[in-house]
Formats: C-alpha cells, structure tokens, sequence
C-alpha cells in the first residue's frame, strides 16, 4: 500500500505538506481551517519576544506576472504580531483539536541568549512538535542584527543554535537564507552546533522594479520603497539548487520550500533531498484548497513509481548532479527538425546565426542542420515557437 505518510526525527507525519512560516499560518483560526482541509503540520508565523517593536509598512506585496498569471511575489512584512501567550494557548488548542498535525515553532528574538532561551523555555510546555529557527528573514530584521543578518554569518548563527539546543526538549531546524555565497558553510556551522534538521530557503532578497511612468518603485510605501523578499515560481531553483547543496554536505532532515505550486514541484524537493515540505506563496495565491490535488497527484505518482512512500523517492535525483569538470564532454546532442511542425519561420536559424554558432541553414526542404557548426547547445529546441525541434544523439 502505497502511503504519503511519513516520519521525521520520531514526528508522524499525515502527509509531506506544511504550511511555512508567513501569512497562511499567522493565526489559530487559519492553521485550524488548513489542518481541516488536509495540511499535514504547519510553521507558525515566526514568534518573537512580545517587547520586539514591529511596524508595518503598506502595501507590503507586490507581485511579478506572465500572461496575467502571479509567477513571482516580494514581500516586506515583518513577524508575528500575536504575542507568545496567544500561541502558546493556540498551540494547546490545535494540538487537542488536531493530535495528529504537526506543530512547528518558527522563532526569532535579538542576539542576546537570555531572549532566545527564555522564549524557548516558554514553548517547551506547548506540545508543539518542534521549532524552527527563523535565522533568515530578509528584510526589515537584518536593520537591527536578526534575522538574515544571524544566517549570514556562521559564528552568530551556531552560537544562536548552541543557546537553543541548551534548552530545547523538541527538535530544532534552522531555516536558512538562500542570500549567501555558499549555503553550505551555513548549514555546516549550525550542524555541528547541534541542531537537528534544515529549513531552506526563505525569500531571496530582490526588487520588484519601477513604474516607468511615475518613475516610483512598483512596491510603492508613499513614494519610496525597500529591498524585499521574493518568492513563489521564480525562486524555484534557486530552492532547488539550495535544498541539494545541503543534501550533498548533510544528513540532517530537511524541510524544503520556495516556489512550490504543484505536487510536481513537491516531488522534485523530495527528489533532491527534503524529507518533507514547505508551502507558502501558493497558498497565499490560491488558499488551502490546493492540498487536495498536492496529496493526490503525490500519491498516483508514487504509485505508478511503485513506491511504497516519499522515502523511496528522497534524495534519488542526488548521485546525478555532480561537478560541470565531471561531466561527460563526448555526449552531444544535435538538433531534428520535425518537418510536420515547422512553420518555416526561420526563428531557429536567425537566433543561432545570432548567438555565435550559424549551425541552422534554410535549404529548399526546411531547415538544414550543419553538424560540424553545431555545439549541440540545444537553444533552438527551447526558442522554436512550435516545439518542432527535438535534441537527439545524431
Ligand atoms: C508574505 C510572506 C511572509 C513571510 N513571513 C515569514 C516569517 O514570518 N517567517 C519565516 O520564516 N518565513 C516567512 N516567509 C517565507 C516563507 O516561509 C517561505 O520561506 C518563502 O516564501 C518561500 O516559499 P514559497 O515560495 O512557497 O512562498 C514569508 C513569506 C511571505 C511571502
């Protein structure tokens, strides 16, 4: 039988699928309704201590679209404005209502150990499952020497990680920035301060552009406006591209996220190494609706696959990336044209005239491949408006 249950550090999960740390799950009532819907767990909006001063700024979105359709959203918004009573009282509530639903603690406080161990020594009497470190907000937290500002640097964030598994009785994942050289470094520093698992990635920081009219930012907050945190679709493999790079240097848990849409996108996270994962900007998007055809489409994959859970699939694309020295140079591909399909706009043959390589020629049949000009890059198979060119070994 075939099941998307699964187990993370000794947490039972129902189903792969949390709710991350951000709107969705900022209060009781709204993780009451996603565990209801089908969520498997959830991040809380990341708690901080009550005295912690948050204003916000509106607006606080702004979105990037193709064809009318969100791909990218950037945010500005700070942490939970609910204090730590509320979620303590909240968490009692849901885990009572929901004994089966995971419960993570997503928490930020200043450096200072006493802040992050008093907040920690408070959540230890809720039942939530387990925490997660917030070390890698983007925006508004770095000003004041949190949130990204501790996941950047590798000192502060295993001093931070250290203070909490002093006190900690749940597991602990750190959830990382994507905004730094080399994520590894990071994660390897948390690692061997002690902690238990590996959230990534929260927002990349970016820009959403200027209105060219006004000549004002899109984001516009009276005038002005502030480097942000993108997400949804176009962070996709950037997240990728982190979750893999931990999986190759860790063994940790970890719970992967950014840009997930679909179970398509969940699935490669497994494949790349998460041991469950994260959804925000598409809930945001779409509502907690989106859990019904997440859970199914996993679950007929992992059928047709003849896989019994995601932990067959976990980490099986790993082994195939490995360094650009490594890879095979005697592989080469060339250009078919499918006679059937081309319209003979000739697009392919300017664009590879264009970008260096002139390989494509038009003869009195079509298109005419010149296979001691061709480098086998392959841009004409994805600029061909038909989908009429296909790579192939000769
Ligand atoms: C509006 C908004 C608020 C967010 N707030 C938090 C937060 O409080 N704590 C946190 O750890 N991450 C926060 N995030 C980051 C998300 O949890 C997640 O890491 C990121 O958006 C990538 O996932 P996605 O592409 O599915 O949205 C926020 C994201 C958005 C869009």
């Amino acid at each position: 039988m075939t099941t998307l249950k699964t187990s993370i550090l000794e947490i039972e999960f129902e189903n792969p699928f949390l709710l991350a740390s951000a709107p969705p799950a900022a209060s009781v009532e709204s993780i009451d309704k996603a565990f209801e819907m089908g969520w498997g767990g959830a991040v809380i909006k990341t708690i901080t201590p009550d005295d912690l001063e948050m204003i916000e700024a509106s607006p606080r979105y702004e979105t990037m679209k193709s064809k009318g359709k969100i791909i990218g959203f950037q945010n500005i918004e700070l942490l939970s404005h609910k204090t730590v009573k509320y979620w303590c009282d909240g968490i009692q509530y849901l885990k009572r209502k929901h004994p089966t639903k995971v419960i993570i603690a997503s928490i930020m406080a200043p450096v200072e150990q006493k802040q992050w161990q008093s907040l920690v020594n408070i959540l230890n009497n809720t039942p939530a499952d387990a925490y997660e470190l917030n070390f890698s907000c983007p925006h508004g937290m770095p000003e004041n020497g949190i949130g990204m500002a501790i996941g950047t640097s590798e000192e502060i964030s295993a001093l931070i990680t250290s203070w909490v598994k002093e006190v900690a009785t749940k597991p602990v994942f750190v959830k990382l920035t994507p905004n730094v050289t080399d994520i590894t470094v990071i994660a390897k520093a948390v690692e061997k301060a002690g902690c238990d698992g590996l959230s990534a990635i929260n927002t990349v920081k970016g820009f959403m552009g200027i209105n060219l009219d006004s000549l004002e930012p899109n984001l516009n907050i009276d005038g002005y406006s502030t480097y942000g945190g993108c997400s949804g679709e176009i962070v996709r493999p950037i997240g990728f591209r982190c979750v893999a790079q931990l999986r190759q240097c860790s063994d940790l848990s970890i719970l992967g996220m950014g840009g997930i849409s679909t179970w398509q996108d969940a699935a490669q996270y497994i494949a790349l190494g998460s041991d469950a994962v994260q959804i925000c900007t598409e809930v945001m998007i779409n509502g907690f609706g989106i859990i019904d055809t997440l859970k199914s489409g996993l679950l007929n994959y992992l059928k047709n696959k003849g896989m019994k859970d995601i932990a067959e699939l976990k980490n099986i694309a790993i082994p195939k990336i490995i360094p650009h020295v490594k890879l095979n140079k005697n592989y080469h591909l060339y250009p078919n044209i499918d006679e059937e399909k081309c319209v003979k706009c000739w697009k392919c043959v300017r664009i590879c005239a264009e970008s260096e390589h002139k390989a494509l020629k038009i003869n009195s049949n079509g298109v005419e491949v010149d296979k001691n000009a061709c480098v086998g890059c392959s841009l004409c198979s994805h600029i061909c408006p038909k989908e009429a060119i296909i790579m192939k070994t000769n």
